[in-house]
């Protein structure tokens, strides 16, 4: 089989790449190793940035978001049991949208069904070769059966444990990481959420989130051990840690039910330089990881997406390959900005092991600069808004 491009993985990463490149009239095969049913089964991070939600409407990917999505024009940090509103629209006027990730995978799979465009599911040892000479190609093995799609690009969108980034020989590849000494054990809930906004809480039992996925599901988080079991976490010692540290207010008035997900995420800020080798381009959570902290995974990969595929228009419509010559430049400045402000916003909310009394002050030093200088909230509200 031959392609024009060759991607790696159907997260959103690379469905929105097919579908960009569908519009584009250019040519591509998605071949993914686990079932539809498995990708829309992970429970990702719901928060889109405004300018990601521009995206997807200028692509035709929004008419589910924005009749079903809740418009957030601000959130609340809860510091130590004191709520402080940031008011987004006030502050920068923007907003966000919060609609899940799965029901963004779910509107890019039915984008890329309606246009007739190939997904290859249940792909076993995917493989990318020879991106470094001008016939690249992938092979992958299906029902038993090695089958070979030879391309003019590979788009690398296969998540962080995917074979793209580990193909590139490591002198070729610089990797920075952070890994931190905790994670984050959620659940998901059928009940109406606490309060209309997220709910940011830094606590000395350790941070929490109250988020949500509509005006009837919630989906809230605690900080626990990296390595903490999910088996020792009944819903009810969930529901006594949450109350726990998000303050009274919040706590009296939260609707508790039945689970019907509870998992744990570790957390890590991770980036690999550059993006292209060769005929090989990586993108998406491929590339970089960010604490979930500051919500920007998913837009991360849109906006990544949105790059490479602009430049692979000039590359085929234009003979240009400025595009895709700037595509690691580019995108890695953008990166580098979510990655700076995920890390703080983790830096400022969680506990950490071998936290001094001195650090204590300074998280809230910070938290007092935030409401207290209005230049202070704006910089965060522009970041998060994106
Ligand atoms: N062969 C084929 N596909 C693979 C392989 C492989 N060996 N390994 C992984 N994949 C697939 C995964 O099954 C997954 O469907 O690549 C896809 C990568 O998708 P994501 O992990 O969702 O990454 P990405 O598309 O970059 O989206 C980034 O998702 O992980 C979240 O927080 C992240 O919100 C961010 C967004
Ligand atoms: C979520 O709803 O899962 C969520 C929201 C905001 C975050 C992280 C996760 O910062």
């Amino acid at each position: 089989m031959r392609t024009q491009i060759a991607i790696i993985g159907a997260g959103p990463a690379g469905l929105l790449l097919g579908h960009m490149l569908h519009l584009a009239g250019i040519a591509a095969v998605i071949v993914e190793q686990r079932s539809p049913d498995y990708v829309l089964g992970r429970i990702r991070a719901g928060v889109i940035e405004a300018g990601t939600r521009e995206i997807l409407n200028a692509a035709g990917l929004g008419a589910r978001m924005e009749a079903e999505g809740l418009v957030h024009d601000g959130i609340e940090i809860a510091f130590d049991g004191t709520r402080q509103r940031f008011d987004f629209h006030n502050l920068v006027g923007r907003a966000v949208m919060v609609y899940g990730q799965t029901e963004v995978t779910s509107d890019l799979m039915a984008a890329r069904r309606a246009a007739g465009a190939t997904t290859i599911y249940d792909a076993a040892d995917v493989t990318p070769h020879d991106f470094d000479g001008a016939k690249p190609s992938i092979t992958y093995r299906r029902d038993g059966i090695t089958h070979r799609l030879d391309c003019d690009f590979i788009a690398g969108c296969d998540g962080y444990h995917g074979p793209s980034r580990h193909a590139v020989p490591t002198a070729a590849i610089t990797q920075y990481e952070r890994v931190y000494p905790f994670g984050w054990l959620g659940v998901l809930v059928d009940r109406p959420p606490v309060a209309p906004e997220l709910i940011y809480a830094r606590h000395s039992r350790g941070f929490a989130l109250c988020s949500m996925r509509s005006a009837t599901r919630s989906r809230y988080y605690v900080q626990c051990a990296a390595d903490e079991d999910v088996g020792a976490w009944s819903d009810d010692r969930f529901w006594d840690e949450l109350r726990r540290r998000i303050g009274t207010e919040a706590a009296d008035t939260l609707q508790t039910g039945p689970s019907i997900e509870k998992s744990v995420a570790p957390l890590r800020s991770f980036v690999v330089e550059p993006l292209r080798f060769g005929r090989l381009f990586l993108a998406g959570d491929a590339a970089h990881i960010v604490p979930p902290t500051g919500a920007k995974g998913l837009n991360l990969a849109v906006s990544d997406v949105a790059i490479l595929a602009a430049g692979l228009r000039d590359y085929y419509h234009d003979r240009s390959s400025a595009g895709i010559d700037a595509y690691s430049a580019q995108a890695l400045r953008r990166i580098w900005q979510a990655e700076r402000f995920s890390w703080w916003m983790t830096n400022m909310l969680h506990q950490f092991p071998d936290m001094t009394a001195f650090e204590r002050r300074l998280q809230r030093a910070e938290f007092d600069l935030l409401r207290d200088s209005r230049a202070a909230a704006q910089a965060m509200a522009a970041m998060y808004t994106g």
